[in-house]
């Protein structure tokens, strides 16, 4: 089994991590934690979103973090926009990429969007075509691709007919959440396979939490099918508000960590990364719950206590 050479990483930290944090962090320290994701190698950070403040005052800031953030060259900032509204609002912000975001699960989509799994599509419809007249990207999310904390089980199916849609629509990449973080291996796998039915492997994302200590096993299980995409959240920031328990997605760190190991080329300072994971975290007033920053921070000070 030959695993990818390269693997592109889209941290999710500064939107899906800090969307879930109970702390609102201000606009500047978002807009510095992205320009260190940069300096660190990231070329895909997601910035924020433009969903109802209501729905996530974490995310109200969007305007004024998308405007702050001084862009490098080839680096990808793209943003959520669930809607037309969310779309104009993130346009005239200067977002060059948008995700729109649906989900397996009819009970979720209700719950997260307000509205069915059919009537989520239509929705993203006219915002795909208003992003290719603008020159603007597209990335699709579907969660719950391996569970839901409404409905349980989620049939490989049902997350293959959402990701065909949004590959039809226009979508250039696909990204399958595990939500919740109950995936395993196997049914990784055969997940992966049921999507690959209808979209190529080399427009997926794997999108991983660890609520149950699996994620990064998830990749493996992933790259071992092909996918060569993974969003990660630096200090595994975040959570899911729907999940008792639920950690937050995989650490970026602890990804990497991987990834140098098996020697794939992910682009990305793991030793950068590390003091990012523990510079937001003293932000939220903790230490960084990866166990890859706990092992290298902890290095560190003992080299320090010998020095
Ligand atoms: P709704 O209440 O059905 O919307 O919410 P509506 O169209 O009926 O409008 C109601 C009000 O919201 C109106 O304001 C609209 O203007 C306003 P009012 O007249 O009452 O003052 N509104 C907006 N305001 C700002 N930006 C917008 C917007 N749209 C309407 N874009 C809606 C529907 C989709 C807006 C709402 O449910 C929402 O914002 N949901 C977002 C939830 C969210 O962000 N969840 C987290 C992201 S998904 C995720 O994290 C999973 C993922 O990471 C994958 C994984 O982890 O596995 C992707
Ligand atoms: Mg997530």
């Amino acid at each position: 089994m030959h695993l990818p050479k390269t693997v592109r990483i889209v941290e999710v930290g500064p939107r899906d991590g800090l969307q879930n944090e109970a702390q609102l962090i201000p606009a500047d320290v978002k807009i510095e934690l992205v320009h260190r994701l940069g300096s660190a190698g990231l070329k895909a950070i997601e910035a924020t979103s433009f969903v109802s403040p209501r729905w996530v005052p974490q995310m109200a800031d969007n305007t004024e973090v998308l405007r702050g953030i001084v862009r490098q060259p080839g680096v990808a900032y793209p943003v959520l926009t669930p809607n037309l509204k969310g779309f104009e609002a993130a346009l005239a912000a200067g977002a060059q990429e948008i995700a729109v975001f649906g989900a397996a699960s009819e009970t979720f989509s209700q719950k997260n969007i307000n509205c069915s799994i059919a009537e989520s599509l239509e929705r993203f419809r006219p915002v795909v075509e208003a992003a290719k007249r603008n020159g603007v990207k597209v990335r699709g999310y579907v969660s719950c691709v391996l569970g839901c904390p409404y409905e349980g089980d989620i049939q490989p199916g049902a997350v293959a007919e959402v990701a065909g849609t949004l590959y039809d629509m226009g979508c250039y990449e696909v990204s399958l959440g595990d939500t919740i973080g109950v995936g395993t291996p196997g049914r990784t796998k055969k997940m992966i396979e049921a999507v690959a039915r209808r979209i190529p492997i080399k427009m997926m994302a794997g999108h991983f939490h660890d609520t149950y200590g699996l994620a990064l096993t998830n990749i493996y299980a992933s790259l071992e099918t092909g996918v060569a995409v993974f969003d990660a959240s630096v200090g595994g920031l975040g959570g899911c508000p729907y999940a008792a328990g639920a950690s937050g997605n995989v650490a970026t760190e602890d990804v990497v960590y991987m990834l140098d190991g098996l020697g794939i080329d992910s682009g990305v300072d793991l030793e950068a990364l590390v003091d990012i994971a523990e510079w937001i975290c003293t932000r939220l007033g903790r230490a960084p719950e990866s166990k890859v920053a706990r092992a290298l921070l902890a290095r560190r000070a003992a080299a320090l206590a010998v020095a």
